[in-house]
């Protein structure tokens, strides 16, 4: 190949319009290198259409007749210049009204364009015929030479090159364009779940408050049955007195009134009161452990316990409650632990513990009675085993310990909330967990974490 057509050819090569993804562009390039590199007055590039029947000019530069009507190529009309295309790599035809590829061409389309050669280049794109570059010649005798037919073949190679850069340009748009679509389609459906999870949230809130208002409710009418009971017997207690009172104002104004049957009012009378005297107590203790269930907020201080001296101390004031039942009280628990915590509130934990193994766990005096409160120090906050040695508790007592109101002992004056304060003052207030093992005839354990507070 001359130097002439080389540097064309490197000029397109290098041009950025080829790989620019702008066939439009890179076409008119490409037949402009023509037009120049081989001396001629008309070229054109020519795609298939769909069907592979026909093909149509995508681009044509005619310097001689620029308006010149641009026929369409069919198959059926064309079959041996289709069949050279698809088979020839180059279709080399000096004269192309005798050539048998070109000879179809003769009349329709040589004739009215006055060309005499062809110098026709398949186009190809990933292996397959897409069209053509056709060099045409109005000159009677030219004859292609190797080094045109060669740059020819090359430029038709360049235009596959800048066929696939289109390619890549378009698919590049069509994938911006479905990552668009498809960030508004996350962007659609995050919002909806966001929306589906506020209305989950909002409907979990109503059923923490239904559940609460359950339990409070629950809590009310076990109080007011509870209550109930001490102030009936009050009542009944205050009516019997007044029936009797009566009785002894009208003996007394009618002056049959005797000394035993004084006697015997006084008597009544005393009995009467007892009763309504123990029965109103234990109306105001159930009204009192009642307000201390809802954990008064405000009723403890938070501080840092010294936990080895404060336990200590708190045994020694409950060392009257257990003494009748000979129960011994140990503690074990590091000298330098400090807890954070509402310390009121921890005095009552213990408090209930020890009052109800003194209750439920001893039945009789016995010098082996032992109560055990071990105090471990963890990471956030002290662990808290409180254990006894007594009678222990079957599974179904244990199922229902922290129930406001569960009390195997009412007969004796047990109202139930002893431990439900207990589980509301360990998990609410003082932020912890408690849990519970016990064995029928081997003794009980509570065990709970208190965590440190924060201010
Ligand atoms: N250390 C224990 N050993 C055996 N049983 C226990 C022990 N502690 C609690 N119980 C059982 O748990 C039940 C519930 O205890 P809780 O303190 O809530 O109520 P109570 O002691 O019966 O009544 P009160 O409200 O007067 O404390 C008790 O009735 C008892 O059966
Ligand atoms: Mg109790």
């Amino acid at each position: 190949m001359n130097d002439a057509l080389e540097n064309i050819l490197l000029d397109v090569s290098k041009s950025p319009d080829i790989d620019g993804g702008d066939l439009e562009k890179a076409s008119e390039l490409i037949l402009a290198s023509a037009l120049k590199g081989l001396d001629i007055t008309r070229v054109s590039i020519w795609l298939l259409q769909s069907d592979k029947q026909a093909m149509r000019a995508a681009k044509l530069i005619d310097e001689k007749s620029p308006n010149a009507e641009v026929p369409v190529l069919y198959k059926n009309q064309l079959p041996s210049y289709f069949q050279a295309l698809e088979s020839e790599r180059t279709i080399i035809a000096n004269d192309a009204r005798c050539h048998p590829a070109t000879i179809e061409l003769t009349n329709g389309y040589l004739e009215e364009t006055g060309v005499y050669g062809l110098l026709d280049v398949p186009l190809r794109h990933k292996g397959e015929m897409i069209g053509v570059m056709c060099s045409e010649s109005r000159r009677e005798n030219r004859i292609w030479t190797p080094a045109e037919v060669a740059f020819v073949g090359m430029l038709a190679d360049i235009y596959g090159r800048a066929v696939s850069a289109a390619e890549r340009e378009r698919f590049e748009a069509l994938l911006i364009q479905q990552n668009e679509q498809l960030e508004s389609m996350v962007e659609e459906r995050t919002q909806s779940l966001t929306k589906a999870l506020d209305n989950f949230k909002q409907a979990q809130e109503r059923l923490i408050e239904t559940e609460k208002m359950a339990a409070l409710g629950k809590l009310v009418a076990g109080v007011a049955h509870e209550v109930n009971t001490p102030l009936g017997v009050s009542v009944t207690a205050v009516t019997h007195c007044e029936h009797r009172l009566k009785k002894l104002n009208q003996s007394f104004t009618d002056g049959s009134i005797s000394r035993k049957h004084l006697q015997t009012f006084i008597d009544n009378t005393f009995e009467a009161y007892q009763l309504l005297s123990s029965n109103l107590e234990r109306a105001a203790t159930l009204i009192q452990n009642f307000k201390k269930t809802a954990v008064d907020q405000s009723s403890f201080e938070l501080v840092k316990c010294q936990l080895n001296d404060y336990l200590h101390a708190l045994v020694l004031s409950l060392n009257p409650m257990v003494k009748k039942k000979k129960v011994t009280i140990t503690i074990h628990c590091n000298e330098d632990i400090v807890l954070k915590t509402y310390q009121g509130a921890l005095a009552q934990i213990v408090t209930n513990l020890v009052s109800n193994t003194n209750d439920h766990a001893f039945a009789e005096p016995d010098e082996n009675h032992q109560i055990e409160i071990i105090a471990t120090e963890e990471d956030s906050g002290v662990r808290f085993s409180f254990r006894d040695n007594g009678k222990g508790m079957d599974s179904e007592t244990i199922k229902d310990i922290f129930e406001p109101f569960f009390t195997t002992s009412r007969q004796t004056g047990g109202s139930g909330l002893g431990l439900s304060i207990v589980y509301n003052l360990v998990t609410r207030k003082l932020k912890g967990q408690i849990s519970v093992q016990s064995t029928p005839g081997e003794g009980t354990e509570f065990s709970f974490f208190l965590p440190n507070l924060p201010k």
